[in-house]
């Protein structure tokens, strides 16, 4: 039986892309069809790629991107987008992820990034390297013969039929906006698009290819099918600069004939289940984790973000994985922070991951307290610090990578 240690972790060539491809495929359980392998290429650049090779043959795969991500008071942090991770079935459990986590977390020190994301296949799996789940996500579906408006919510109207090829640029901006509003939402690269709109067949799951309605505020994707009888909307991507955007386009969606249900993922501040009269016409079908997070530097990666109460505070953050932890005085005033290593005494201690479930706002400091996540040496000192990490708006996962 090989063990890591004959297993050699490098940077991957051109000429290791069929074997990466085999492995996820094999890691995932799908096939990459013609249509995609260009732009997946595009997308992840091969030199980002660290291979695990065992007597010659790619036995393992990690890589990433740097992406720009929005985080709370509308500020943007460089982070390091995570993808691809698969080890042979051959070669499980013999530590050669973690070998190549160690490589690959190594080298985004170097780069100077403060934060990691990712999307994660189990959720066991990545708390031993520091991460913890920093955006929740809702999949519901809506019983559409129900679901009637309020008759106080307005009808803005303003929306259109289009096609993708119409109406990429519009997309392409009105999405810009969007993120550059929402905490946790990644700027989108040029290659991603590419995938948007060429409309692959893989990412339909037997369902039509995608129809588009446009506002001049916002957009809506969706596809069509059928199951169990049913005709279903499956909305793809909703993205909304306004509210009355939001708004204008869920009327329609709620309003197409011959539908029997309309499937979305929404976030837990979507205004649409207030909208209705039957708020039990929206029914969720899951709860889920969209992305994960590590904080790197932890003084980079706080003062990167906005909040919203003053705070003065020591924090112990520990960190088993690498060696970003220690002592820290965190200090906000009017929002922006101060952070420094300090010799002051704690007031909370935890692991690097509840900073990771905090940064975005998905979660409350009070809870993770509760249980027993943070270590409260001091009552008030919890208090404004669950205040602080609050946020305007909860974070919206932009593109699923
Ligand atoms: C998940 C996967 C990458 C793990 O690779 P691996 O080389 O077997 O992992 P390692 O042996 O390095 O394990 C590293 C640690 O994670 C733990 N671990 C690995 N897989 C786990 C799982 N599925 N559930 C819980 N813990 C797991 C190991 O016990 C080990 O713990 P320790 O180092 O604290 O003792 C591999 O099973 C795989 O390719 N799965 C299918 C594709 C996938 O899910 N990829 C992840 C995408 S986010």
């Amino acid at each position: 039986m090989t063990s890591a240690k004959s297993v050699t972790v490098r940077s991957a060539t051109e000429q290791d892309r069929p074997a990466i491809a085999a492995l996820q495929e094999t890691g995932f359980g799908m096939r990459y069809g013609d249509d995609e392998r260009a732009l997946h290429h595009q997308l992840w650049p091969v030199e980002r790629a660290l291979v695990a090779v065992d007597n010659g043959r790619v036995v393992g795969h990690t890589t990433d991107i740097t992406m720009t991500v929005t985080v709370p008071g509308q500020h943007t942090v460089r982070a390091a987008g995570v993808s691809g991770v698969a080890v042979a079935p051959t070669h499980r459990r013999r530590g050669i992820l973690r070998e190549l986590y160690t490589a690959q977390h190594e080298r985004t020190e170097s780069d100077g990034l403060p934060l990691t994301v990712f999307t994660a296949s189990e959720a066991t799996i990545y708390g031993r390297f520091g991460y913890d789940t920093a955006i929740l996500d809702t999949a519901i579906t809506i019983d559409r013969r129900r679901a009637e408006f309020r008759p106080s919510t307005p009808d803005p109207g303003g929306v259109e039929l289009a096609t993708l090829a119409e109406s990429a640029s519009h997309i392409e901006e009105v999405y810009g906006r969007w993120q550059r509003q929402v905490p946790g939402a990644q700027a989108r690269p040029a290659a991603k698009w590419g995938m948007v709109f060429a409309d692959v067949e893989r990412h339909r799951d037997g369902a039509t290819s995608l129809f588009v309605l446009v506002h001049p505020d916002g957009y809506a994707l969706y596809r069509r099918r059928y199951r169990d009888h049913r005709s279903i909307v499956s909305v793809v991507e909703l993205r909304a600069a306004t509210q009355q955007a939001h708004l204008a386009l869920w009327r329609v969606l709620l309003s197409i004939d011959l539908v029997d249900s309309v499937e979305a993922e929404i976030s837990d501040d979507d205004p649409l289940p207030y909208l209705l009269t039957d708020s039990r016409a929206v029914r969720v079908t899951r709860r889920g984790d969209s992305l994960w997070a590590r904080v790197m530097d932890v003084p980079a990666a706080l003062t990167a973000r906005a909040y919203r109460h003053d705070l003065d505070t020591v924090l112990a953050v520990h960190d088993p994985f690498r060696s970003a932890g220690g002592e820290f005085a965190l200090r906000v005033r009017d929002g922006v922070a101060e952070c420094e290593p300090t010799t002051r005494p704690a007031e909370l201690v935890f692991d690097i991951n509840v900073l990771g479930a905090l940064y975005f706002g998905a979660h409350r400091a009070r809870v993770l307290a509760a249980a027993h996540r943070i270590r409260v040496e001091d009552v008030p000192a919890l208090r404004a610090f669950d205040e602080a990490f609050t946020t305007d708006r909860m974070p919206e996962l932009g593109w699923f990578f």
